[in-house]
């Protein structure tokens, strides 16, 4: 029990009730009933928030006595109180009790049990619907930059693992059917533009979320002299809301957040579904580290990739997580609906998993070893090199319709044993020795010279211009691109 000796008591607690009273108590006759704390709290999972809840605070209580709502004496006293309520909640010493639906109203209630009356003037002129929605978008600023530092972390790994490839090739598939060779590097790099793109995304949502929603109030400002561009220049928001009703009774900045990290989860999903493939003794085309793959509790000979498996796993989850918010807010009316308090555990489950994901593959690729052998071997089938006998042709003036029958009806000579495709070739009256040449093992990459293609010459020009770019993110992140992966300290 805390003692609330400053409140009146005439609601007392029956056998069916909270042994605690509630911020609303006063229009209550009864305490709430044993069953609606458990389903309604949010406790147990916006807990995370208290560094942005007191921070809110701060700001919030500054702004009253800016604005002579409260003495300069009660400002102070509640700032005491909640830099000892932010050192109880750091160092988990922090008492929670009964009637503690969420961490707002521990907070609240624990800074006027220390700081008495001016504890009870902290809540002056807010609600929890425009200060929760506050302390949302503060931890969104904060994480999703750790998401974007995590992602850079990737993005540098791909760009090593790339320069060192060199002139390794691997095939490139379609249909995940054998298509052409593709330089590893150019294979790398494809997933690195791709995170780039999640970067520019999360940028763009940032500008969406760094709003302040502080001073909406419940749903319609204040008749207190309240000046939320004061508190929100104190928060270090970039803008400040124009519409109290949209301020609390909209959440697209978290669809968008959460959007943006379930496209990352897709993205990590796509190549750990490459890496299965890749570490199975049919592909052959890399060896995980023993410290990112795990064993079969039965089978001794196992190496599994779990790691791998899981990104692909996680991201239906987080697919889940995006959804299933889309059809909470689906028919809401304006403004604050308690619904929303449902955007939390979507919203950090996302969060964690795609951190933790990011984390996981980013050491796993960084540590595996490729077979470039076998990604070579497999690259080196002769029919690899059949659009480069067709463009041959076409350089020397047969329509390319016509070159794709004459190549066509080589392939299927050969697979049908006739002869191996490079005699064939050889012995072809508009082909001959100097197109046989282009199926030596390791020539048809070599020829894919086209801006954006997979041959050394563009891909060096490539990895020219992803440094450059991943050195702009890196910047933009505030983060290194030399940076070691695990340098990105994860929230608590
Ligand atoms: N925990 C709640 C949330 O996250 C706080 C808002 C409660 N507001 C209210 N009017 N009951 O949304």
């Amino acid at each position: 029990m805390s003692d609330h000796d400053n409140q009146p008591s005439d609601n007392q607690p029956n056998d069916n009730q909270l042994g605690e009273q509630t911020l609303w108590h006063g229009r209550f006759e009864g305490g709430p009933a044993a069953e609606l704390m458990p389903f309604t709290e949010s406790l147990s999972f916006d807990k995370r928030l208290w560094p942005d809840d007191i921070e809110g605070s701060r700001a919030h209580v500054r702004g009253l006595a800016e604005s002579q709502i409260i003495s300069v004496i009660e400002r102070d006293a509640v700032l005491a109180a909640l830099g000892m309520v932010a050192a109880e909640l750091g160092s988990g010493t922090f008492v929670f009790v009964e009637s503690d639906e969420d961490i707002h109203t521990a907070i609240e209630r624990r800074v006027t049990e220390i700081a008495g009356s001016a504890g009870g003037k902290l809540h002056t002129g807010r609600s929890r619907n425009d200060q929760s929605a506050t302390g949302v978008r503060l931890w969104l600023k904060r994480d999703l930059a750790v998401i974007a530092q995590r992602v850079v972390a990737l993005q540098t790994v791909l760009l090593q693992r790339a320069e060192e490839a060199g002139d390794v090739y691997l095939p490139g598939y379609t249909h995940l059917q054998r298509a052409q060779p593709v330089l590893l590097a150019h294979h790398l790099l494809a997933h690195g533009w791709a995170l780039g793109r999640d970067l520019d995304r999360i940028r763009d949502t940032l500008v969406r979320v760094d709003v302040s929603v502080l001073g909406a109030g419940a749903l319609a400002g204040s008749s207190l002299p309240l000046d939320p561009v004061y508190t929100g220049d104190l928060l270090g928001f970039a803008g400040v809301f124009e519409n109290s009703l949209d301020a609390v009774g909209s959440r697209d900045h978290i669809a968008e957040a959460l959007f943006d990290l379930t496209m990352i989860a897709i993205n990590l999903s796509r190549i750990g579904e490459e890496w299965v493939l890749w570490t199975t003794e049919e592909f052959g085309f890399a060896r995980l580290d023993d410290g990112y793959a795990t064993g079969s509790s039965m089978l001794p000979q196992k190496k599994n990739p779990d790691i791998a498996e899981l990104a692909r796993g996680k991201a239906g989850r987080i697919i889940g997580d995006l959804t299933g918010f889309l059809a909470t807010m689906k028919g809401l009316p304006l403004s604050y609906n308690r619904d929303y308090q449902e955007d939390k555990e979507p919203l950090f489950d996302a969060m964690d998993q795609v951190r933790l994901g990011l984390g996981a593959l980013t050491g796993m690729i960084s540590t595996a070893t490729f077979d470039t052998a076998r990604m070579q071997a497999a690259a080196d089938s002769e029919t690899g090199s059949a659009t480069d006998l067709a463009e041959w042709l076409v350089i020397r003036g047969v329509p390319f319709r016509e070159a794709h029958a004459i190549v066509g009806a080589l392939v299927r000579a050969a697979l049908a044993g006739d002869g191996s495709l490079r005699d064939l070739v050889t012995a072809h009256p508009q082909l001959g020795p100097d197109a046989a040449a282009l199926v030596a093992p390791g020539v048809s990459v070599t020829r894919r010279t086209t801006r954006g293609g997979a041959g050394p010459g563009p891909v060096a020009d490539q990895i020219v211009r992803f440094r450059a770019a991943l050195a702009a993110w890196s910047v933009r992140v505030g983060t290194t691109p030399g940076a070691s992966p695990g340098s990105v300290a994860a929230p608590t």
